[in-house]
């Protein structure tokens, strides 16, 4: 696949795209400085650690030193090779692809799922007309009557009946052209035992949900009296993928970038009544645990406040504090609507209108606030055993907030509810913190052996090992000057050391060193140390002297272990008698000698 026609290709592509623009769409980015700052999508964090630079097309995590170009970027994130990558970003960018880079395999998957598409949109459009224009629809029409919901909203949301027979879709659909098999990858029929093929759904209130594209991707079907499941959705298909998805976001996406705000409710039923109230950034989240995909999603509409507006039941909660959870681990401010008297938002609006529930949302705590109210809530503290277990769960929450007022005003409040010491909450909140940090070094298995840190260079030796290749790639001129000047021995970091080889290499063969592009060049860990180096935030005066003083302080502790070593050499043949040890001495010496010089420069 690489070749110069790709290469250029690819050239074309790090020229159009923006770094930061690609990053914003997975991760909250703050400007700080030069660089762009977010929390790490690559390991969880609290505090924002992963850097992106603009100008120089280079992202860096600090925390996990995971880096390198928009390219590594989407290959980790998104968990797919180069080529795939490459194929994803120039998607984003609306760039076709040179003409060979489609293989027949592509084309196939390609023609695979333009045809599920078709045949859920035409389903939609089945079920929806057998809701409105049939007889047998008639049920459905009064039962959604009688819920409040109007011919409009039937219409907005192409809400549909699916009719109480075997087979009324696969004959509909067969007869248009599309093969029984098509119809079961699509999830709208299943095998019959003796052969044939029969409808999913029978007797249910469709809902279509469709992608962010607004293609529809599947269905879920509501039952019209209380037999079970009340809901029966599309198995997973090539296209739907219940992770991914969420019910109304291509409705909802550019309501939630005008505002920065959305609210994620768990049922369709509550996004029909939010969205038919005028509450239009919304999204369902299908019952299923919220999921890092879907927190993504919203990520990249450019969310930056969730708000979660779960069934206030038992089940609902749960669902609350797991997404809590993942969200914030991705940077996102979350805010708990709570809906009062065991009800779902659906029932709430329809009940009180949706001026309640924008107070609810004025008035939703944030994570803290929450974790806190349920410990208490949840938990019968008149006797001390409660108190203690009070304790036990808000501390983590506790130990977790960013915001120390808040953690304090929180102690506070406990110690006075519970009437027990501030200091003994202080001293749990310690005790969690300090097991949580054992806990984690013991599972990264990151012991530092004492040999190890023998052999690690001086932090001031890294800095200017660093220091000399962001010189060396913001001005190539100084290239063979360094090449001369420094042995390659005298790098001591081992990704330096490649990186800086492939400098020169690429340097004295005439290739780019355009550094995102050089970067595609090197070996995963050396990418990642190059774009550390790249993020890093510098101010150059005058080149040549700086890059002799670089010279001279690697150079130097180079020499000092190379000292070492033979001084240590020297006495112990002395020891044993050996009288090459002369030889050991005069190698030091002169090494010394070396030393002295380049300190008298
Ligand atoms: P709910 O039981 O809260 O349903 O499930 P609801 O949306 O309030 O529906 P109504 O008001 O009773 O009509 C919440 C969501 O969980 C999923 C559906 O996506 C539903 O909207 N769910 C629930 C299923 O997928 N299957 C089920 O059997 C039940
Ligand atoms: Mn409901």
């Amino acid at each position: 696949m690489r070749d110069s026609v790709f290469d250029g290709f690819i050239d074309k592509l790090r020229l159009e795209s923006d770094i930061v623009n690609v990053i914003s769409e997975y991760v909250p980015l703050k400007k700080r400085g030069k660089n762009f700052w977010g929390c790490c999508p690559f390991h969880h964090e609290k505090t924002a650690s992963f850097s992106v630079t603009p100008d120089r097309g280079f992202f860096y995590c600090f925390g996990c030193q995971v880096g390198g170009n928009v390219f590594n970027f989407l290959m980790k994130i998104e968990n797919i090779d180069f080529p795939d990558a490459v194929k994803l970003l120039a998607d984003k960018l609306g760039v076709p692809l040179p003409e060979k880079e489609i293989s027949a395999h592509d084309r196939e998957l390609e023609r695979e799922t333009a045809n599920l598409y078709r045949a859920n949109e035409l389903a939609r459009d089945f079920f929806h007309s057998c809701l409105i224009n049939t007889r047998y629809g008639k049920v459905a029409r009064d039962y959604l009557a009688a819920r409040g919901i109007s011919d409009k909203v039937i219409d907005e949301f192409r809400l549909g009946f699916s009719p109480p027979a075997w087979d009324k879709l696969s004959l509909a659909l067969t007869s248009r052209g599309f093969a029984p098999q098509v119809l079961v990858k699509a999830g709208l029929a299943a095998e019959r035992n003796g052969g044939g093929v029969y409808d999913r759904f029978r007797g249910r209130i469709m809902f279509p949900i469709q992608n962010a594209q607004g293609r529809v991707a599947g269905f879920g079907g509501r039952v019209l009296d209380d037999s079970q499941p009340k809901y029966l959705n599309t198995p997973e298909t090539p296209v739907f993928n219940k992770r991914r998805l969420l019910y109304g976001y291509d409705l909802a996406n550019q309501y939630i970038r005008q505002s920065g705000k959305v609210v994620v409710v768990e049922g369709y039923m509550d996004l029909i009544a939010l969205k038919s109230s005028g509450i239009n950034n919304v999204v369902a989240s299908l019952g299923t645990a919220f999921t890092n995909e879907q927190a993504r999603k919203l990520v990249r509409a450019r969310a930056s406040d969730i708000y979660f507006a779960y069934d206030s039941d038992a089940a609902g909660q749960e669902a609350t504090v797991r997404a809590l959870t993942t969200v914030k681990a991705i940077g996102l401010n979350v805010r708990v609507v709570a809906i009062p008297d065991g009800k779902d938002p659906d029932e709430f609006v329809r009940k009180h209108g949706e001026k309640d529930f924008y107070t609810l949302i004025d008035n939703a705590p944030g994570l803290l606030e929450y974790q806190v109210s349920r410990a208490i809530e949840t938990t019968d503290y008149t006797g001390l055993e409660g108190k203690v277990a009070v304790v036990a769960k808000a501390v983590p929450a506790l130990a977790e907030a960013d915001n120390a007022v808040e953690v304090d005003n929180y102690i506070r409040k406990l110690s006075e509810l519970l009437a027990i010491d501030e200091g003994a909450i202080r001293s749990e909140i310690r005790k969690y913190i300090a097991q949580t940090k054992k806990d984690k070094n013991v599972n990264n298995g990151k012991t530092i052996s004492i040999s190890s840190l023998s052999n690690r260079p001086e932090q001031s030796t890294v800095a200017a090992e660093r220091q000399i290749i962001r010189l060396m790639l913001e001005d190539n001129s100084i290239i063979p000057y360094v090449e001369t000047e420094l042995s390659r021995d005298d790098i001591q970091g081992r990704e330096r050391k490649i990186i800086i080889n492939s400098i020169v290499d690429a340097y004295n063969m005439g290739k780019s060193l355009v550094p995102d592009a050089f970067a595609l060049t090197l070996s995963e860990l050396a990418a990642s140390e190059l774009s550390k180096i790249m993020v890093m935030d510098l101010e150059f005066g005058d080149i040549a002297r700086i890059v002799d003083d670089l010279i001279r302080t690697i150079r130097l502790a180079h020499l000092k272990i190379l000292l070492d070593e033979h001084s240590l050499r020297a006495h112990e043949l002395e020891r044993m008698g050996d009288s090459s040890f002369l030889q050991e001495l005069a190698e030091s010496q002169r090494i010394q000698n070396e030393i002295s010089k380049l300190r008298l420069l």
